[in-house]
């Protein structure tokens, strides 16, 4: 963009931003973002935060209103979490694709056939899938919370690649749904052997999202608020990382002395980009749209989220 295009668009996101921050008063609202979300929208959140953060930050909040900024499946957790709270995301086609490749249908026959087997859910998934399991994960917990199990078989859905990694922590059988996330997986060894080669001196930091053959070239492996901390701490000054774009906003804010190098262009949830400050204005002023969850599924869904914010 050109000069002149960027002071225009800055001086139209801070005029946003003044109105996003004078409609939060009014509605008593608080915004969470997720670390994928764009730059603009993670400046103006109450909380920054990867899935385990947000959950919690949603079960803990006094206000009247959530602005949930990142996929379908993290406010339909806010909203599972705080029944009583009015739950508001800015574009309700933010979906997650990886959360659409279990169905509950397939679920209970996999149940069927393995009836002593635990289910275990990574927490990107459906309020439907999530009432039909036993207890939650995030990447931040998913090997305690395997390790908490109590028993020798686990069902884990939906995601193949987290699935992999955690059963290295485990004996339990682990029987694996084949789900993964469209962008991490997209990465692959060639990709990341390039930047080694273009810059010797980093670190590879890898999300377990990503292909098992790419997990193992990691340096460093662990969720979106483990990568941040992890980065933070190190003595390295150059990264090379493997998760997605949006995670840069934090690395660089706690990090501004150290480089961060992308693994691939292509690590961008197109999902997560949708959202926008005009839409989060928008939502804010109409209130709409509204994460609705049937009752019956919310209370099921409620026990294996709360099982999961009490896995120390
Ligand atoms: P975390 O927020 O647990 O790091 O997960 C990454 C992700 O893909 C969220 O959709
Ligand atoms: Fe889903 Fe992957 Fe996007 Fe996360 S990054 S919302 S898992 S598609």
């Amino acid at each position: 963009m050109e000069a002149l295009a960027l002071e225009r668009k800055a001086e139209q996101n801070r005029e946003l931003k003044e109105r996003i921050v004078q409609l939060k008063k009014e509605r008593n609202a608080i915004i969470l973002a997720h670390y994928y979300q764009r730059d603009e929208i993670q400046e103006v959140a109450d909380f920054r935060g990867d899935s385990f953060l947000l959950a919690q930050k949603a079960a803990q909040t006094d206000a009247d209103v959530i602005v949930f900024c990142g996929v379908h499946f993290m406010g339909e957790s806010a909203k599972i979490l705080a029944p009583n709270k009015t739950v508001i995301i800015p574009d309700e086609r933010a979906g997650c694709p990886m959360a659409d490749m279990v169905n509950v249908e397939g679920l209970k026959a996999l149940k069927k056939r393995h009836p002593n087997a635990k289910v275990v859910t990574y927490i990107n998934s459906s309020a439907e899938i999530k009432a039909e399991t036993d207890i939650c994960c995030t990447s931040a917990n998913a090997v305690k919370v395997i390790q908490s199990v109590d028993a020798d078989e686990i069902i884990w859905v939906p995601d193949k690649n987290l699935g992999d990694y955690v059963s290295k922590f485990t004996d339990k059988k682990m029987i694996i749904w084949e789900g993964y996330c469209n962008t991490h997986d997209m990465l692959t060894v060639k990709d990341v052997m390039e930047m080694k080669a273009q810059h010797p001196n980093a670190q590879f930091v890898v999300h377990p999202e990503c292909r098992p053959e790419v997990v193992k070239l990691g340096d460093f492996v662990g969720s979106t608020t483990a990568i941040i901390k992890y980065c933070k701490e190190s003595d390295c000054r150059e990264f090379i990382v493997g998760t997605e774009d949006g995670t840069g906003f934090q690395l660089r804010k706690d990090s501004p002395d150290k480089t961060f190098h992308f693994a691939t262009k292509f690590l961008v949830c197109p999902n997560m980009k949708v959202n926008n400050l005009k839409k989060v204005v928008k939502c804010l002023e109409t209130m709409q749209p509204q994460i609705y969850v049937p009752p019956q599924v919310a209370e099921k869904a409620r026990l294996s989220l709360e099982r999961m914010l009490q896995v120390k």
